[in-house]
């Protein structure tokens, strides 16, 4: 069981730019890249740190704090310090509006 999730127009985020959204149940990165919208948690895996306030390029996002990156694509995790991948949730656009799909 999965819930599907209106995040907002694919208009809202411009190309190469990122954006945290505040859902009921969780907060949430979204990321318009030239390879397609990404979405993952919000905060970095290392420490509390919000990563739609660090550096977007390609499907790469380096967190503002300590400067670890992340690989959308996967979570994989790049640089130290941190070393937990981050969670990566699928992403569908449908008539131009952007979901999100959360485990149950
Ligand atoms: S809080 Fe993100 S690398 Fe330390």
């Amino acid at each position: 069981m999965t819930q599907k999730t209106l995040l907002c127009d694919l208009t809202d985020i411009p190309l190469h730019e990122m954006r945290c959204i505040s859902l009921s149940n969780r907060n949430v990165l979204v990321a318009h890249t030239e390879y397609g919208v990404y979405v993952s948690d919000e905060i970095c895996t290392h420490e509390d740190a919000r990563l739609c306030d660090g550096n977007l390029t390609g499907t790469l996002v380096k967190c503002p704090l300590h400067g670890s990156r992340f690989d959308l694509t996967t979570g994989a995790v790049l640089d130290d310090p941190a070393d937990m991948p981050l969670q990566i949730y699928p992403v569908s656009i449908e008539n131009g509006s952007v979901y999100v799909t959360f485990p149950a």
